[in-house]
């Protein structure tokens, strides 16, 4: 991409990102200090229009830009969704086994999917990269303080709210916000369980077949 191009893709996602604060900040101080408005009646409509648009903007945002960013919506996979091995018949070179740190997820993306992979001894193992619960990356973020940990009993630990996973089968054998991870950690365990209260489950996560040709970590996917 050039400079020029990202500049300008900079400044329209600058400007609406500035827009819809400013709609949703508006919004609030008009419904919370209607009293410079003729009626307060028509402060409080307006209050609320300035922020339901704010509202809308910003989903829009999240829609629009969220995948160009890497940031995916919130949401639940599903198991049923999931593709089973025989379905994968492209094989794609992930890179040396020597790259990958022993026991801890590195996230790859392989064409257009995102794919954790994690090295055992000489071997490893690939998963989708993002945990089912509501789509975060179970490698956590570049340059996030939060890092993933090595895994333990066969499983790897999503690190946001503690969700583990068989990383052969992809089984989810431990659910997010168990009580002993939500008392280590007060905000993305005991706080977050609340504001997540509708959804507290993690389904299974996706697997890949992986074969090592020369050191090489070849990784199957779907067409
Ligand atoms: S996003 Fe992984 S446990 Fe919540």
């Amino acid at each position: 991409m050039s400079i020029g191009l990202a500049i300008v893709g900079m400044s329209i996602l600058g400007t609406w990102g500035a827009f819809t604060i400013a709609m949703i900040a508006g919004g609030i101080i008009l419904i919370a200090a209607p009293g410079d408005i003729e009626t307060t009646s028509s402060g409080l409509a307006g209050g609320l229009f300035l922020l339901i648009a704010g509202l809308i903007s910003g989903g829009a945002m999240q829609t629009v830009l969220g995948p160009l960013l890497g940031i995916d919506p919130p949401l639940p996979l599903k198991a049923k969704d999931n593709i089973p091995h025989d379905k994968m018949k492209v094989w794609e070179n992930a890179g040396s086994i020597r790259n990958f740190p022993e026991g801890v997820v590195k996230e790859v993306r392989l064409r257009t999917v995102r794919v954790a992979i994690i090295r055992v001894g000489e071997t490893a193992h690939a998963l989708g990269a993002l945990c089912p619960h509501v789509r975060l990356p179970i490698g956590s973020f570049p340059g996030m303080p939060l890092k993933p940990e090595k895994i333990r009993d066969d499983c790897v630990m999503c690190p946001f709210h503690g969700a583990r996973f068989d990383i052969t089968t992809g089984k989810a054998v431990t659910q997010p916000f168990t009580s002993e991870f939500n008392a280590a950690h007060p905000f993305l365990g005991r706080l977050q369980s609340k504001i997540l209260f509708w959804n507290k489950g993690a389904e299974d996560i996706q697997t890949y077949p992986v074969k090592i040709e020369n050191e090489n970590v070849i990784v199957g996917l779907p067409r």
